[in-house]
């Protein structure tokens, strides 16, 4: 059996345990991230870029990268990223931005509604605060992380403990739809376990119940090859 075919045989059996639960879990609410006292600067992302890979050449290939190019992620990647993480109506996507084309460097919501990000919080490139967001440095330092977000809260009062085990398939599903298309565009990644939830709590308001991360993924362009002699 080929790649793709088990590939979409997984995705399948994805689907039919979810469809077996009865009701959908509730819908991630962007406002819950809104309050009044977080920035409201708005960036309207380019639309998103086409696959120049197919998906078959991307199975075959993908491998977790950590490390990548200085270029800036273009916002039109970026943006196709994010629409795949929110297919999932049950999933928030944040993004924590470090060398995105024309956007601050902090922490963003993705709007999927609007194809923008709103900055709920500015935090310079090179600062302590930014360290405090994920276990491995090499994350902070990655142009991009998509922090896959839910709430914990809201799926577990409508489906209980089947609820919250949903809920993190869901993300986990998400976190590899953001690999797969970026991958299909020419950058890398890798998703991680590692984010600190109380230091995204004090920066935004994430409180891990409401509204919680459930598993990142960090991206950028292939590292920059040294010049041969
Ligand atoms: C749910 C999950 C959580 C992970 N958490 C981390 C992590 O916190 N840090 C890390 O370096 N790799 C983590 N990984 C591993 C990488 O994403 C990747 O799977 C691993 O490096 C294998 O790389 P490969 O694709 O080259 O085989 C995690 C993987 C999964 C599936």
């Amino acid at each position: 059996m080929n790649l793709v075919m088990r590939h979409l045989i997984a995705s399948r059996l994805i689907t039919d345990l979810d469809g077996r639960s009865g009701r959908p879990l509730p819908e991630w609410d962007d406002e819950l991230l809104l309050g009044a006292d977080t920035g409201t600067a708005t960036v309207a992302l380019s639309d998103p870029t086409p696959p120049v890979h197919s998906l078959a050449d991307v199975l075959r290939q993908r491998r977790a990268q950590r490390f990548y190019s200085s270029t800036p992620i273009q916002t039109g990647d970026l943006h196709a990223v994010c629409a795949a993480a929110a297919k999932d109506r049950s999933i928030g996507v944040l993004v924590a931005v470090r060398n995105v084309e024309g956007v601050t460097p902090g922490l963003h919501l993705y709007r999927d509604d609007t194809g923008s990000l709103t900055c709920l919080k500015e935090v310079p490139v090179d600062s302590r605060e930014r360290e405090g967001w994920f276990l491995q440095l090499e994350f902070t330092a990655s142009p991009a992380v998509i922090v896959i977000s839910g709430s914990i809260g809201a799926a577990s009062l409508s489906g209980g403990s089947h609820g919250y085990r949903r809920l993190l398939v869901n993300g986990g599903a998400a976190a590899y739809r953001s690999w797969l298309t970026a991958c299909r565009r020419g950058l890398v990644g890798s998703m991680f376990a590692g984010l600190l939830q109380p230091a995204l709590r004090e920066a935004i308001g994430v409180d891990g119940w409401d509204t919680a991360g459930l598993i990142g993924f960090s991206l950028g362009y292939p590292p920059d090859l040294p010049e041969s002699d």
